[in-house]
This record gives structure tokens, sequence and C-alpha cells, in this order.
């Protein structure tokens, strides 16, 4: 279970991503993505699939498991209404010796052998032969109404090996929550006043240059008298959305084993779910990445449903917006929610981001007005397969879309990429986005 740190480092003052900043949101060349069209076939037809992850090694490398990349994603049965999936999910592995072409190995955990009564996004590490997928534990496991508590949590010591038949994951995981909120640095479930509470997403992470062994997450920051706060830029109702991104240490590399330290970022007044959190290491700068949606920014801002940026000199420094809002990329205009969940990593000298296709062809309709919909439309208006990869160039504090790669095309570090072209291609969406696609989105 979580200790707390020592007191000399709880007492830093967590940078903000604030209200000005996020004030600046707006697409342009540089960040709004290709429209997506379904593809040719999806990764499982049998399944709605979401938040995905690689399997990774310590340093951040994708682990080959005899040739072979490993993905986990949340998943759900596809003939349930894509709206009620976050319900039911469950964590399922798939594995490809190309990259483009997934097969899917099943549930990792036996059911009813995880904690939560659905588990959430995570990370997953292979370390000595061992494998240990961290995932949120959503609600308690015979629970028998839904309930929204979060937990995080590990399976450990499972075994990953690939025969003829390809991959295979078998247990026994020792299950152990590893963090629950302090109610200090991280708000409980009964602090909280706004929107649902957040504890949840955590992702491992070695820090290339001090070695310290980390594992961030999607939190908020316990806000008890928002009328007698005077650390953040912001009116106290705006207090109510309060995300921020946690991190934990574990100092001796164990990694079941974690201490709670003061938030890398806070989006207090500005939003509420700092979704997935994740850092890329390029060039000696630190890129904490999150995913957010436009209905959980704070009244008075306008944001999309996008993935969000920050830069700093160090894990712990003093993050700033990247291109100057925090928006890094986001879905065009007239399909604003066709793909979430962004997961960036590098590759060479760019950075490839991941996401998942979510709801197109909406023609105007909130993810709300979704719910109202005819079960068959919104079953048809769901992707719920991995989307394009993009590729992103980042220099300093502002990064570029450069093109795309095909659905679910997940690179490794020795792979080459398709030449980037030069000319600009218009989709139609009124702004321009980048070149580079290969795979004929902006064609249809
Ligand atoms: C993002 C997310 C994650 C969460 C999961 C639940 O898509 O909200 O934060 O773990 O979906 O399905």
């Amino acid at each position: 279970m979580a200790n707390r740190m020592e007191p000399d480092r709880a007492a830093r003052s967590p940078p903000q991503w604030t209200r000005s900043q996020a004030a600046g949101i707006e697409r342009t060349d540089e960040t709004v993505a290709p429209i997506v069209y379904p593809p040719d076939s999806e990764i499982d037809p049998d399944v709605h699939l979401w938040d995905t992850w690689l399997l990774r090694t310590r340093d951040g490398s994708i682990a080959e498991i005899d040739g072979y990349r490993v993905i986990f994603s949340l998943t759900a049965p596809s003939d349930l209404l894509p709206g009620t999936r976050h319900d039911v999910a469950t964590i399922r592995y798939f594995y490809s010796s190309d990259g483009r072409n997934w097969t899917c190995g099943g549930p990792v955990f036996p059911e009813g052998t995880a904690f939560g009564s659905r588990q959430w996004a995570g990370s997953a590490l292979y370390d000595d032969d061992r494998l240990f997928l961290f995932y949120t534990a959503a609600g308690s496991r015979d629970e028998d109404d839904l309930s929204y508590t979060q937990r995080i949590a590990v399976g450990a010591g499972g075994r990953i090996a690939a025969d003829e038949n390809g991959v295979s994951i078998a247990g026994p995981f020792e299950h152990e929550i590893l963090l629950e909120p302090d109610g200090e640095y991280y708000e409980r479930e009964d602090q909280s006043r706004g929107m649902i509470y957040t504890f949840r997403d955590p992702w491992f992470f070695e820090d290339p240059r001090s070695g310290e062994t980390c594992l961030l997450f999607e939190a908020n920051t316990p806000i008890p008298d928002p009328e007698g706060e005077d650390r953040f830029d912001a009116d106290p109702a705006a207090l109510d959305f309060n995300g921020s991104v946690g991190i934990a240490v574990s100092p001796s590399g164990d990694p079941t084993d974690w201490t709670l330290e003061p938030p890398l970022l806070e989006g207090a007044g500005t939003n509420q779910e700092l979704e997935r959190p994740h850092v890329v290491v390029q060039d000696g700068s630190y890129y904490l990445f999150v995913s957010s949606h436009e209905h959980t920014f704070a009244p008075g801002i306008t944001g999309y449903d996008a993935l969000y940026g920050f830069v700093a000199n160090s894990l712990r420094g003093e993050y700033a917006p990247l291109n100057d809002s925090g928006l890094v990329v986001t879905n065009p205009e007239r399909a604003p929610f066709q793909t979430y969940s962004w997961l960036a990593y590098p590759h060479r000298d760019e950075i490839l981001v991941s996401s998942f296709f979510n709801y197109y062809d909406l023609q105007g309709l909130s993810l709300d007005d979704v719910a109202y919909l005819p079960p068959a439309e919104q079953q048809r208006r769901f992707g719920g397969t991995l989307a394009p990869t993009l590729r992103l160039a980042a220099e300093n504090a502002e990064t570029r879309i450069l093109g795309t790669l095909e659905h679910g095309h997940l690179p490794i570090a020795d792979e080459d990429l398709p030449p980037l072209l030069s000319t600009f291609v218009d989709d139609g969406s009124g702004t321009e986005s980048g070149d580079g696609y290969d795979d004929g989105t902006a064609s249809h």
C-alpha cells in the first residue's frame, strides 16, 4: 500500500494548466487530424475496442516477444450499445508480427480474478520475463449496482510466450491494489463536488535521466473550500473542475510498491479530466500528454475532444502548454468526436500517436445526443477499433501533425516509415491538415 513521501518534496507547488492558457485553444493547421473513414476491416469485429496501450520494457521500448508486439485494449462485446461499454470493460490482448494485422489473444485475466467490477485503462510492463499489467479497478468485484470508485491495481507476475500458434498470456497473476487517493494530494470520492472524480489510468515510466521508477495517473486536486482558495487563477465555481496528473514513485524500482507524491500538473479551474497521462522524452525535453473532452472543460472555456500536451526540461519541471494553449491533436470541426484516447510514443525523431476510432457521421449531434439515436444508429456511428496512427513533430514547445499511417499501424523502433509528402492536403474541413497520408483518408 502507498506510503507518503518525505515533507520537503511535498512543499513543491505543482505547475498549472491555467484558464488563460486554455482560453487560447483553437483548431489550427498543425493540430487538426484528417477525417477518418471506417477501415476495410476491423481489428476484431466481435468487440468494441477503445483505450489501447503497448507492452513495453522498463526503459520504455516496445517489447518484442519472439518477433511479436503486443497491445492491450479495453474491450466490450460488439453487440452492446457503445455507450454502455465502460460498464463492462474487459482488458484483452492482441498481437502482431507486422504492427498492422492484429490477432486477439482473449481476455488477459480470467473472469472474476481482477479487482473491480470492470477494469479501465492502464499500462503494461515486461520485466525479467514477467508481465505487470497496471489497471484501474473500477467499482468493486461483486457489487450489485455499479459504483464509480476507482483504485489503481496491478496484476503481477504473468507469463507471456510465443509459438507457432501466436502469443499467449498465462497467469497466475497476483492482483494487488497499489494506490488509493489520500485526500490531500489526490481527491477521494467523498470529497468530490463536481463531475465524477477520477483516480485512474496508471502509466509506468522510468525516467531516463534519473532512473527513477514512476507511475503516472489521472486524478483530481482536493479543493475542500473553493471560496477560501487563493492558489488558483479561477473563481470558486470553476474549481469544481479540478483535474490533475498524479505521480507515485517506487524508490526500490519494485513495480508493486509505490509512494504518492504531489501532482506533476494541475488543471484546477480549467478541466476535470486529464486522462491517460504519459510522457515522451525527446531531445532532453519532457513532453507530458493527456486526453480530454470538450464537455470536461470548466464553464467559459471552449476546448475539444483532443490530445493536450505540456513540455518541461525535467519530469518535475515547470510544464508549459504546447502550442501555447496545450492543444496538440484534435478532430476536424465536422467530425469532432471521430477519435479519442490518444497515446504518444517516440519513433526516431518523430512522435507517433495512436487513438481509437470513436463516433463518426454524427452530423452535428453531441456525444450526449448519441444516446437518443435508435440502437442500430448508435452502433453504425461508432468505430470501436484503432484509428489511423498520426505522425507528429515536436520542437521545443511546438508540435505539428506530419501525416498518418493506416488504422492500427503501430511501428516499432527500427521500422521505416513512408516518406512524407511535401504538399498539403485539403481534407474539406476548411482547415488544411498535414501531408504524408498513406491510407487514403484524404481521397474519400
Ligand atoms: C478514456 C477513459 C479512461 C478510462 C476509460 C474507461 O477513454 O475515460 O480514462 O480508463 O476511458 O473506459
